[in-house]
């Protein structure tokens, strides 16, 4: 079924420079991804996210873009590209990708003629100061070191405004030719065979910066683009990168008709508290306070990101607890808001925690979303700067550079981890695919149970009480079935006795086991008991054709 495919799907977030290299210069490419495809497909996951891999100084890992209209020459060219979608499509799988138009490089062509002619159209693409601004506006968001949102241009002879890097210049997006270039963007990818964007920087593009405000309703905007989007193909979506406060997710999703998925960054930091408390109330009054999504809208649920785990939404005392469990070193943060780490490193290395983790994240309400390596537990490198950490190679093999690339390990356009319990010769997809207790194979087969309980994707949820403050249940209910999921957060053994209210007693009867942590002893509709072990977690489901 086309239609609101991505209530249930599986995305998994790939940097094409990282992945998999076929030529041997050290950096990944489109013809290496291709390759890769069918481990993809039997991975389970049926749609990508990729990265942005357009021509780009990679001052920002390539969200500072100088041409939306192409592909990075290292990576591939439109060809490779074009073929490479028509080869995914073909094994199931649909390709996001980034649209990332709340700036440019300060390389990008239109920025360099605005910069040098007053007169020119692109003179307007950017939001200019002719004198030194009075309020140095601070809403920066990668700290101090970059300064105010005004940059001086020696050859503009005047003052840029940008949101990100100095090197990043925002675009005026409420110029009509600006929108216009994004809807030819937008027009362009989507021909190309691609399902939809995960859209960067959403709330910075709509508000005000310096003078530029939009006249009416910005959300406007975003209407008009989910509009667009779905008017040259009809089951596009618009993913949204909203890292904003709850109350204000109703506002991005509008009436189904603005994003049809929002990151669920609220929802990511509490489930980082309930880690780290080691109790699941953080997570059921974060998804308590969460606006129910509609048919034409999705949460995306994640856990670790590219970027930082940006702790913003908690207090600054809730942040500190997270600190001092996960990041306990200074070196392990970032922005003074975030941690640069991958989650196994955090969760030091305990596969109970960890596949506690992930069972949240392939049954909480919502779309999951995970990246490369995280189907087998991939560390970080500290050494690499900023955010750089988290995006180290792919390791598939104990090949040399962990049989990413044939380059030389210098040549690597980011290093692979090589040493210790996350290095390759330890670590890697080879090595895991041969051993059937391996984390890659527990994924494969949570992906493929998360598949057919279609509930946790599409369906109501509902909070049970569970009596004990360590373990959360929850239900989601569609059309004549529901899937249940029970979640230990802390490391005692306990039992909770299911509270049937909310079932019938025919779907209690029914209910079956279809996952979890162990083999356990049958649930038994009379006493109710469900037994959980020191982390553990247990799904149950009811459908009206199983039974
Ligand atoms: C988004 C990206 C991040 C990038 C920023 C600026 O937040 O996730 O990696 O640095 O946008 O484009």
């Amino acid at each position: 079924m086309a239609s609101n495919w991505y209530k249930n799907a599986i995305i998994y977030a790939l940097d094409v420079k990282t992945f998999m290299d076929s030529n041997g210069d050290g950096k990944g490419d489109f013809r290496g991804l291709e390759h890769r495809l069918d481990y993809l497909a039997g991975l389970g996951i049926n749609c990508l996210w990729l990265q942005p891999f357009y021509p780009s100084p990679q001052q920002d890992n390539g969200y500072d873009i100088s041409d939306y209209y192409n592909i990075d020459p290292d990576l591939g060219n439109l060809g490779s590209f074009v073929e490479f979608v028509d080869k995914a499509r073909d094994r199931g799988i649909r390709v996001l990708v980034d649209l990332v138009v709340n700036h440019t490089s300060k390389q990008h062509p239109w920025f360099e003629r605005a910069r040098e002619d007053r007169d020119s159209k692109y003179r307007k693409y950017y939001i200019w100061l002719d004198n030194k601004p009075r309020i140095h506006s601070a809403d920066t968001v990668f700290g101090k070191e970059q300064g105010g949102n005004w940059e001086y241009d020696e050859i503009a002879g005047a003052w840029y405004y940008h949101t990100f890097y100095r090197h990043q210049p925002d675009l005026n997006l409420t110029n009509p030719e600006v929108q216009e270039e994004i809807r030819w963007i937008m027009r362009f990818w989507l021909k190309l065979g691609v399902s939809g964007f995960r859209v960067d920087a959403v709330p910075h593009m709509i508000r005000r910066k310096g003078n530029e405000k939009f006249q009416g309703d910005p959300h406007q905007l975003l209407r008009e683009w989910r509009d667009f989007a779905e008017t040259q193909r009809k089951d596009a979506v618009l993913l949204a990168e909203v890292d904003t406060a709850p109350e204000r997710y109703r506002d991005f999703f509008g009436d189904a008709d603005q994003m049809h998925m929002l990151f669920n960054f609220y929802l990511n930091n509490y489930l980082f508290l309930g880690f780290a408390r080691q109790e699941a109330s953080p997570v059921t009054r974060a998804l308590k306070k969460l606006p129910r999504t509609g048919s034409g809208e999705q949460f995306a649920v994640f856990l670790r990101n590219h970027d930082e785990l940006d702790l913003e939404r908690l207090t600054k005392k809730e942040r500190q607890e997270v600190y001092e469990a996960f990041a306990p070193e200074e070196h392990m943060r970032i922005y003074g808001r975030g941690i640069r780490r991958r989650l196994p490193p955090m969760l030091g290395n305990d596969r109970q925690r960890e596949e506690l983790a992930y069972s949240l994240l392939f049954s909480l309400p919502g779309t999951p979303v995970f990246r490369y390596g995280d189907e087998i537990g991939m560390g970080d490198d500290l050494r690499l700067k900023e955010r750089n950490s988290v995006r180290t190679v792919m390791q598939w093999s104990e090949e040399e550079n962990g049989g990413f690339s044939r380059a030389s390990s210098e040549q690597l356009v980011l290093p692979v981890i090589s040493e210790g319990e996350y290095g390759y010769p330890a670590l890697n997809v080879h090595l895991q695919m041969r051993d059937s207790n391996s984390f890659l194979e527990w994924m494969k087969r949570i992906i493929s149970v998360r598949k057919e309980c279609v509930e946790f994707g599409r369906g109501d949820f509902e909070i049970i009480p569970s009596g004990n403050p360590a373990v959360m249940v929850h239900c989601c209910r569609w059309k004549e079935g529901f899937s249940l999921a029970t979640h230990n957060f802390s490391d005692q053994e306990c039992d909770i006795v299911l509270d049937t209210k909310a079932l019938a007693e025919t779907e209690v009867i029914h209910l079956i086991d279809v996952f979890g942590d162990k083999i356990y002893e049958d649930f038994d509709p009379k006493s109710k008991k469900v037994r959980l072990g020191k982390y553990g977690y247990r799904w149950f489901r009811y459908s009206s054709f199983l039974s």
